[in-house]
């Protein structure tokens, strides 16, 4: 079955470009001037067409802080398609006792017959141990290359130094890459027992106890322990200047570590913890959200390409959930909705600012994380043999963000009443179209397990390797 998108502009990280896009089953055939075909056609014109966006950092059905999160695999994926999103990459998290490949099933288990949009896993290692490193090889063998360290959340999923470093040298001789989640967990939990202690119980303590300096110290302590290591890392959610710094300084030196960052730190900020319950609670995450004064640095950071992407972190819960905390601040479980709005956001406030391109946006959104995470040029591209995972922006498509116009199961919308000109009009996952003006499509299930390459230190400029 043939499908041709017409009249519309192609943007990749490269290019925008006037150009059709044949789509023949699920992958991309041709792309520019497409003569009379016998195919199905969409009307492209006034529209960008750009490479679906992939969140390679969201939490589906993930148990945290007493709960699980709010979405699963169906409503999850469903916010993602409209938002532009055709790929997720999720964490799965080793339970225990269970290592890294019972786990695994789990999370494949929670994921088959229920997604709309690709998906692949990284895994979270929680016990480190001599069975896990080598279940790591196991890992990159089935296509989850990619593995989060925790150096925050004592007592619960944090690891210790020694342990990191073993994953770091393990990850190099399996293939893989370790994420790490730098925040000084010893130091925060200090914090957090003064806070209360003081009777501070609010939400806005959540970040007075995990200030700037806990997170920039582990980025620091986890790019000098990878570089001792000769180990690529990955720094997810960066949300501040000190953070990003550290990773621009060791760049600078040759160090091999790539960052990412969230809308909610370019978007959101520290004061909309300071909101009237319930609200406050449905703006706890972790890294917290900072000042507003880090927001320029951080744009900046993105679109001269010292931070490599932006995901969402998406982990909503709802204000059930979130009132676990309504008198400990550090019971509120961590984490937002926001995997339906990276798109129309950065449109708005980055294309249509100049602060970035459309082909920046593309990048940071899309290809830069598909190189990143071994998807490439399968995903996060529009050429001949890629999938047809591609998203029809129209620029002139009002969005309003509110419940109603929300796929999260969460219950509100953290960016609720604020508009965008412009919004994801059609989002098609390997030629199917799954959200189209409003509705999805789709039946659960559309959506693949996408296995991923190991981690390919010459995409990212190494001539060594
Ligand atoms: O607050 C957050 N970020 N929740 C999700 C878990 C994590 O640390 O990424
Ligand atoms: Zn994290
Ligand atoms: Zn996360």
């Amino acid at each position: 079955m043939l499908k041709v998108i017409r009249g519309g502009t192609v943007v990749t990280a490269s290019d925008t470009i006037k150009a059709d896009v044949l789509i023949d089953g699920e992958q991309i055939a041709a792309v520019g001037a497409i003569g009379a075909v016998d195919a199905e056609t969409i009307d492209a014109a006034g529209c960008f067409v750009l490479p679906g966006l992939i969140d390679n950092h969201t939490h589906m059905s993930m148990p945290f802080g007493g709960t699980t999160s709010a979405d699963d695999y169906d409503t999850g994926t469903q916010a993602a398609a409209a938002g532009g999103v055709t790929c997720i990459v999720d964490f799965g998290l080793q339970m225990e006792p269970n290592g890294l490949q019972s786990s695994l099933e789990q999370w494949l288990g929670r994921a088959e017959g229920t997604a709309h949009v690709d998906y692949g896993f990284h895994m979270a290692i929680t016990k480190a141990d001599d069975q896990t490193f080598k279940d790591m090889q196991a890992m990159v063998d089935q296509g989850v290359s990619s593995f989060k360290v925790f150096l925050a959340y004592k007592d619960a999923l944090m690891v210790t130094d020694d342990l990191f470093v073993t994953a770091l040298e393990r990850s190099v001789e399996v293939g893989g890459i370790v994420q790490v989640h730098a925040e000084n967990g010893w130091v925060i939990d200090h914090l957090v027992r003064r806070a209360l202690g003081e009777g501070n119980t609010a939400p806005i303590y959540h970040a007075l106890t995990r200030p700037e300096s806990v997170e920039a110290e582990a980025t620091s302590r986890a790019i000098r322990l990878a570089e001792m290591a000769g180990a690529p890392v990955y720094i997810v959610h960066v949300s501040c200047e000190a953070s990003a710094r550290e990773i621009i300084a060791a760049r600078a030196r040759g160090v091999h570590v790539f960052g990412e960052t969230c809308i909610q730190y370019l978007f959101l900020d520290i004061n909309d913890l300071k909101r009237p319950a319930p609200e406050g609670a449905r703006y706890v995450c972790s890294p917290p959200l900072r000042d507003a004064s880090n927001q320029d640095f951080m744009w900046d950071a993105l679109s001269f390409g010292h931070l490599q992407s932006i995901s969402t972190d998406h982990c909503p819960f709802n204000d059930e959930q979130k009132a676990l905390g309504k008198d400990d601040f550090s019971k509120i479980p961590n984490g937002l909705s926001a995997i339906q709005h990276r798109l129309a956001l950065m449109w708005e406030h980055g294309v249509k600012t100049g602060r970035m391109s459309p082909s920046k946006l593309v990048d940071v959104t899309s290809t830069a994380i598909a190189k990143q995470f071994g998807m490439h040029p399968q995903k996060g591209t529009i050429a001949p043999g890629a999938d047809a995972d591609l998203v029809i922006f129209d620029p002139n498509r009002e969005h309003r963000f509110s419940l109603e116009t929300a796929f999260s199961n969460v219950g509100y919308d953290i960016f609720d009443g604020q508009r965008t000109s412009g919004s994801a009009r059609q989002t098609l996952s390997r030629g199917t179209v799954v959200f189209d003006n409003g509705a999805i499509l789709t039946k659960p299930g559309h959506g693949r397990f996408v296995k991923r390459g190991p981690f390919n230190a010459a995409l990212h400029g190494d001539t060594k390797a």
